[in-house]
């Protein structure tokens, strides 16, 4: 086992039987190897700097129907709420005065989110921040959606796939919802400019090490510059209540396979994983991720974006956030930078929209 480690490590790859091997069989002290190694290739790219970015739940309005989403249309319990752009803007610069520069706008597929609106909220943030990146965690649109929001200054663009199995995909969504669709958007973005994040859930229902090997292998295709991972969790008023939540363990292990298989790659340390195990991020980050993103969306409303059950919602302000993330981070040997927190050799790249 610490052979195929070492040699994942050297060749950022392994075939199919062996991945599967490391998925399923990697033992306590294999998988401490493999953290180890982890570590060392993420601070050899980054040191001992994790990345922060603030996170803004801007509506929970959504009209997807994703059967393990608790903000999902179907879920008529859920209470909707949608920010005005000006709380947005003072959500942003509280952020800003405590270190935060970048903001990520995550909402659900809200019909009131236009482009029009999109895009003066994007202008507006980036001529109140210009040396702040904006990410935006909108899911699908059309293409030319993706490019006036790029063109209006929109730096990133989150969008896990879920899973790149067809027929997985097919039983987390209703048939409207397709991977092909999907992944047709991360193309897009991608082909746009975006510093585009993949990613999935870990222990979704039906999932299968198979599953896991196939959006390992789609990783590699897309080459995106995060990944967004973090265990399943399921939310009480949805049709998956009463499947179980994948573990800590086996997130754990895909960040240090994901942190191997690509030394540049943004990886969070997710809320989902701080909501299953209270040093879940501690543990994530010591598993080779970088980033973090705290919450940045005013108290009232964090409780409504209840995307699982139990999602951890302090009562902390913004200001307690990054410093009691901090010294979280101080307490493993870590330090939160105060920074965009870019792709390694993104820069030679253009951040500014010219073309598209
Ligand atoms: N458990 C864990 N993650 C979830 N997400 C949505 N619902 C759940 C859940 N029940 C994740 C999805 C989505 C991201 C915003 O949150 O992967 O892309």
């Amino acid at each position: 086992m610490r052979e195929l480690i070492d040699r994942l490590k050297a060749e950022r790859t392994l075939p199919d039987r062996e991945l599967l091997l490391l998925l399923t069989q990697a033992g306590s002290r294999e998988r401490e190897y493999l953290f180890a190694q982890a570590r060392q290739v993420s601070q050899a790219r980054f040191g001992s700097w994790v990345y922060t970015r603030g996170l803004i739940e801007f509506t929970n309005y959504c009209r997807c129907d994703c059967y393990y989403c608790g903000i999902r249309r179907g879920n008529q319990k859920a209470s909707r709420y949608r920010l005005e752009p000006e709380e947005i803007l003072r959500r942003c610069a509280d952020g800003y005065r405590l270190g935060f520069r970048t903001f990520v706008l995550q909402g659900g597929e809200d019909p009131y989110a236009t482009d029009q609106r999109m895009v003066a909220l994007v202008q507006a943030i980036k001529a109140a921040h210009p040396d702040c990146a904006v990410t935006l965690s909108i899911g699908e649109r059309s293409p030319e959606s993706y490019r006036l929001l790029r063109q209006a200054g929109a730096d990133r663009y989150l969008l896990r796939h879920e899973t790149a199995t067809p027929s997985h995909y097919a039983r987390l969504h209703p048939p409207a919802q397709t991977l092909e669709h999907r992944m047709a958007c991360l193309w897009e973005l991608k082909r746009l400019g975006y510093q585009v994040g993949a990613g999935f859930m870990v222990g979704s229902p039906w999932q299968t090490a198979d599953c896991l090997v196939a959006d390992l292998r789609f990783l590699e295709k897309l080459q995106p510059a995060m990944v967004g991972i973090g265990p399943f969790i399921p939310h009480k008023d949805t049709p998956l209540a009463q499947f179980p939540a994948g573990t800590l363990e086996q997130t754990l292990l895909l960040l240090g396979v994901l942190r191997l298989m690509f030394p540049d790659l943004l990886l969070p340390a997710t809320t989902a994983l701080g909501t299953i195990s209270p040093d879940g991020r501690e543990q994530g980050i010591l598993a080779g991720a970088n980033v973090v993103m705290p919450n940045l969306s005013p108290q009232q409303v964090r409780k409504k974006y209840s995307l699982y059950d139990n999602k951890i919602c302090t009562g902390e302000e913004a200001a307690e956030s990054w410093a009691n993330l901090d010294a979280r981070m101080r307490a493993i040997g870590y330090r939160l930078a105060v920074d965009r927190g870019d792709s390694p050799g993104i820069h030679s790249v253009q951040t500014d929209m010219e073309h598209p």
